[in-house]
Formats: structure tokens, C-alpha cells, sequence
């Protein structure tokens, strides 16, 4: 909940946005009774199932599960972060915000990131001209040798750089572009020496990098001459581009990727992928997997396939990737690859039919691990099979699944010679200092959850005692956080414990608002539904009772299934009085 501007001005800010203006500037808005229908600008669709609410000033779309408060519509359609998107709307409202920060005042710095996409756009459209001019016949035909055809190159805006030191800046500025802001794109560097404009990319083809909106911001340039020691250039991180948060064809996959997405190293994997007809297939950019990478594909898909470079730098990368998307709820499986370095050359050799059959063949994440743990040891060795069969049943303690873990288990020990027993035991030493974060349903799950209505109650609970100053009253002190068993209900919760007064019942579009967790602002389809009930009090009441048992029947079956003698004595003893 970090932001720098006092609650009072992002409040004001807030309310002097009304929710309908704003959308309608970006959806056409159709009303029925106090509510609004549109076109979903999330997703695409036919029939409108976007929904805005007047009298709440929130929205939800019904089709694709995206929904919030006015910053969260903003944060989304311009691309900012939170603070970003308050001084958006204030600057739409003329307040004035306070100074002091890196970024120059507001409506000059939106101006600014709007202007360098353009030139980006610009540029592109430059480099794709220069591709299929007269001057791009060396690039052309080194794409063909590549196979990659005409339907490729205009689907992913193939294009290419001149080799000269200012066509690019000569171009720009008669676009009508100031050196200034050319310089601020890093498409034209200044000379250290002769203090010379001179372009980055140079005799390079140019893949575009796209947002997850389509919006050029950034891109690579592969050269085509072999020794050149760098392969590709990529742009650097700008105001309009974040490595670590971006994931190259993510634009074009997400329509296409809702059960699994096949994460390779290069771009040039991903465009061959997309030509075979694997549609769902995205890189990194050339820098290591991050937790964003990770939380980024559990917003689209439920599952990720690695399929990195078969040398052992690619090896290593996979491990490290391992880690991270596990830390998710993502299902995590590897494909190897053989006879080939990647899946651009695999394919190339092999065809779609024997790539389709290597991925369906994807091994689970635990069984890769086993596989290279395997390499390291000698098993003729006695105490270097200890060690591994140690290290294996660390590996099968991630495994929640018990059925798939037994299976594990028995190939292990006949493989070993040692007992189901044993490695039993040793995955239980292993399991108890295993970390639950491993278990943490992902935001996807989480709002699906919400949205099918496992919480009902504890939502309806949530926007009652939101609504009005008398059950708020009634209800703070009966309940805590632990009543509610939906992590995002619980996250919104605790919020409200720690941040709301006695006297005024709490503001869930605040709160909303400022959250960044992605899953509460799509809490807004609770809020957007939430039905009147007559009695207010009497509901909250009975609400609370049920949660109550709930609560305690969740902690019986957590010591039940803990396994923990002392505390099941315990519990029976407490049953029973
Ligand atoms: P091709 O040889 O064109 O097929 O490349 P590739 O797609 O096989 O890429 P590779 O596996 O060699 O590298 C994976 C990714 O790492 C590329 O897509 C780039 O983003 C990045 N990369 C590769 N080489 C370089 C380099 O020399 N410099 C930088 N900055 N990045 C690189
Ligand atoms: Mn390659």
C-alpha cells in the first residue's frame, strides 16, 4: 500500500473522477436502471459484459474477470503504476499534486511516455520500410535463409537497420521529433567523444518488443554478420520499458494460452513457434527469469512449459526458473530437446508433429529436478547414494499431490535398493521445514474462487460491514481476520483492521484503490453485486456464525491432518467437553 500522497488527496482525487466520464473516454457506454454496459477494452468480445456501477464507481467485467475503482481502470488503459495514475486523474480534474519526486510535473511527464511510444511506432514503421526497401535486401534474404517468411515478418513488424550513423535520427527529426526527447528514447546515443548524435542499432534486423497491449517499446537487433561478437543489441530499460516485468509476444499469446504458455529463451524460438502454429509460445529478454515473469504468466495461464536451450547455460536458467514458478500455483513442467540447440532449430528440423509430441511428453518439474540430481552422483558409490536419495526426498516433500508423490516414491526405491520406508521418512524430516508459501493459491484461483462464489458469505460479509456505520460497529469486534479462509478477503481484512477508525465504517473503494494486489481490485464483481438485504445487522450476524464454524471446523482438520500426535490428543480432549 505504498504511496507518498497523504489518504485525504488521493480520496479527493479519487472522487472528483467520476468512474462513468472516465470510461466513457475509452468505452462506449450504454445505460440500464444505475448501471452501465459497454465493451470490454480488456478483452475482446461481441457482447458487451462490461459492467460500470454509478452509484459505486466500480467496474467489472464479467467476461474477463477485470474490475475496480477508477485508478485501477487507469493504472490499466494507460499502463502506469498507482502513483502514475493518480497524478493522471489529478491532472484530468486540475488538482495539484505535491512536488518532490524524480518524475517532472505530471501532465508533461504523461505527454512525454505518450510521445516516446509514438516515435517507438515511428520507428518501427521506419525500420520495416528500410526492410522491404531496396536497402533491406542483404537483411531479407538473411531472413529467408532463416526461414522465416512474408506473413511472419508483417505479423511480427520485422524490419531492419540501416547501416549508417543518422538515418534513423535524420528520420525522426523529420517526423518533427526534438533532439531532446530522441536522445530520452535511447533509439539515438550521443557520442561520448564527439558529442555526436549516432543511432544504436545499426545493419541489424529489428524485432519489435511489444506490451501486452501491442504498443512498441523496446527492441532487439540481431546482426547478420557471423563474427560479430554481439549477436543481438536489445534497447535498455526506459520510461516505457521494463525488462524484468515484460515478456516478449505475451501480446499475441494471451489470446491463445489460457491452459498453457511455452516460455523459451529467443526471440527467434518464439517467432518460429508462432509460425508452426504454437501460438502460445513467449521469451524472456535475454535477462534471468523474475518473480514478475512468474506473476505476469499466472495472470494468463494455468500452466508453464520450459523449453530453454539445450546447453547448460539453458539447463541452469531452467533450474532458476524452476524456483521461482513454484513459488506460484503455476504447474511447471520441462521439455528437453534433443538433437538440436533450441526450439527454432528443433523445429526447423523436425517439423510441428515431433515438437507437438515432445511437449505433450513435457516432463513434471519434481522428475526434471530427479533427473538432474541424478547426473551428479555415482550410485555405486554408497555414500554418495545417501546423499542423493537425501537430496531426492527433499525434492519429493514439494510434492503436494500424494498419489503422484507415492508413484515417485516407489521408482526411487527400486531404483535404490532403499526402502519406501526410509525415503518416507526422510520426505517427512524434509516436509515439516517446507515452507506453506508453496501452497498459496495463485491470484488466478483466487478470484475465479471468489468469483464462482466458494466465499459468498465471507463476501457478503466483507461489502456489508463496508456499507453501513451500525453493523460496522456490531460486527469489529466479533471477528478477525482468521474468519475468513479467502487469502484475498483476508489480505482486504486486515487492511481494514489496521486502517480504519471506529466511527466510520471502512472505504472499500479506498482500499481497493490503493491495493496492489491485482486479485482485491477484481473484487469489485462482489461489490458490483452485492444485493440489499433488509436487515442488515441480523444478516451480518448470522454471517459471522457461520464463519465462526467454518473457522473451527478448518482447524480441526488442520490439526487432523498435521499428523501431530500431541496437538490431535489435545483436540479430541477439547472435543469432548
Ligand atoms: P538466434 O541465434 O538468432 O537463433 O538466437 P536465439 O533466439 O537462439 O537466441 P539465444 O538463445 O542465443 O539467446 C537468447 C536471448 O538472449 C536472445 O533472444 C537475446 O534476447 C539474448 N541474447 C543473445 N545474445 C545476446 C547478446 O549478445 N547480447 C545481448 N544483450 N543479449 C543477447
Ligand atoms: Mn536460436
Amino acid at each position: 500500500m505504498a504511496s507518498y500522497y497523504p489518504d485525504e488527496l488521493i480520496n479527493e482525487v479519487i472522487s472528483a473522477n467520476n468512474l462513468v466520464d472516465v470510461v466513457s473516454g475509452y468505452v462506449k457506454l450504454k445505460k440500464s436502471g444505475n448501471r452501465y454496459m459497454g465493451l470490454c477494452p480488456f478483452h475482446s468480445e461481441k457482447t458487451p459484459s462490461f459492467h460500470v456501477s454509478a452509484d459505486k464507481q466500480l467496474y467489472h467485467c464479467f467476461g474477463c474477470n477485470e474490475g475496480g475503482s477508477v485508478v485501477q481502470f487507469i493504472m490499466k488503459t494507460e499502463n502506469l503504476d498507482f502513483v502514475e495514475a493518480i497524478k493522471y486523474l489529478a491532472s484530468r480534474v486540475g488538482i495539484s499534486l505535491p512536488e518532490g519526486n524524480e518524475k517532472s510535473s505530471d501532465g508533461e511527464y504523461f505527454q512525454k511516455k505518450q510521445k516516446i511510444l509514438e516515435m517507438y511506432v515511428d520507428t518501427a514503421r521506419f525500420y520495416h520500410g528500410c526492410l522491404i526497401g531496396d536497402i533491406g535486401k542483404t537483411a531479407l534474404s538473411y531472413l529467408a535463409q532463416r526461414q522465416i517468411d512474408a506473413q511472419t515478418i508483417t505479423r511480427f513488424g520485422i524490419g531492419y537497420s540501416p547501416d549508417s550513423y543518422d538515418a534513423l535520427f535524420t528520420h525522426l527529426k523529420e517526423k518533427g521529433y526534438s533532439d531532446k526527447l530522441i536522445m530520452e528514447s535511447g533509439l539515438v546515443r550521443k557520442s561520448e567523444k564527439t558529442g555526436k548524435p549516432y543511432d544504436f542499432f545499426r545493419d541489424r534486423v529489428m524485432i519489435p518488443i511489444f506490451d501486452i497491449r501491442g504498443n512498441v517499446i523496446a527492441f532487439g537487433g540481431r546482426t547478420m554478420v557471423k563474427s560479430d561478437g554481439r549477436k543481438y543489441m536489445n534497447s535498455s530499460d526506459s520510461i516505457i520499458f521494463n525488462k524484468s516485468k515484460t515478456l516478449y509476444a505475451l501480446n499475441f499469446a494471451k489470446k491463445n494460452c489460457s491452459e498453457r504458455i511455452i516460455m523459451v529463451e529467443g526471440y527467434m524460438d518464439v517467432i518460429t513457434l508462432h509460425k508452426y502454429g504454437f501460438t502460445n509460445a513467449v521469451a524472456g529478454l535475454g535477462t534471468a527469469f523474475t518473480k514478475d515473469h512468474a506473476n505476469l504468466l499466472a495472470r494468463y495461464t494455468k500452466e508453464v512449459v520450459l523449453c530453454y536451450d539445450s546447453d547448460e547455460a539453458g539447463r541452469k536458467a531452467v533450474m532458476s526458473a524452476i524456483e521461482i514458478l513454484t513459488t506460484t500455483q503455476l504447474k511447471v513442467k520441462v521439455m528437453t530437446i534433443p538433437d538440436a540447440k533450441d526450439a527454432d532449430e528443433y523445429l526447423k528440423l523436425k517439423g510441428a508433429v515431433k515438437f507437438r509430441k515432445l511437449l505433450d511428453n513435457a516432463q513434471s518439474h519434481i522428475l526434471y529436478k530427479i533427473s538432474r540430481l541424478k547426473e551428479q552422483y555415482n550410485m555405486d558409490n554408497t555414500e554418495e547414494k545417501i546423499t542423493l536419495v537425501t537430496n531426492m526426498a527433499k525434492i519429493f516433500s514439494e510434492v503436494t499431490n500424494s498419489i503422484e508423490r507415492e508413484a515417485y516414491v516407489k521408482e526411487a526405491s527400486i531404483e535404490t535398493g532403499i526402502s519406501e520406508d526410509v525415503i518416507y521418512a526422510e520426505i517427512k524430516k524434509a516436509g515439516y521445514s517446507a515452507p506453506s508459501a508453496k501452497i498459496k493459491p495463485t491470484y488466478t484461483q483466487r478470484v475465479k474462487s471468489i468469483s464462482e462464489g466458494d466465499f459468498r458469505t465471507e463476501g457478503t460479509l466483507l461489502s456489508l460491514m463496508c456499507s453501513d456505520i451500525a453493523i460496522w460497529r456490531r460486527v469489529r469486534n466479533k471477528i478477525t481476520a482468521d474468519f475468513f479462509e479467502c487469502p484475498v478477503l483476508k489480505e482486504i481484512v486486515n487492511n481494514i483492521f489496521s486502517f480504519s477508525p471506529e466511527d466510520k465504517p471502512p472505504d472499500l473503494i479506498m482500499i481497493i484503490s490503493k491495493s496492489d494486489n491485482e486479485a482485491v481490485s477484481r473484487l469489485s464483481s462482489l461489490i458490483t453485486n452485492q444485493q440489499t438485504v433488509d436487515d442488515g445487522i441480523k444478516a451480518a450476524e448470522e454471517m459471522i456464525e457461520k464463519l465462526s464454524k467454518a473457522k473451527k471446523a478448518r482447524q480441526i482438520s488442520d490439526i487432523a491432518n498435521s499428523g501431530d500426535p500431541r496437538a490431535l490428543a489435545q483436540m479430541i480432549k477439547n472435543l469432548n467437553k
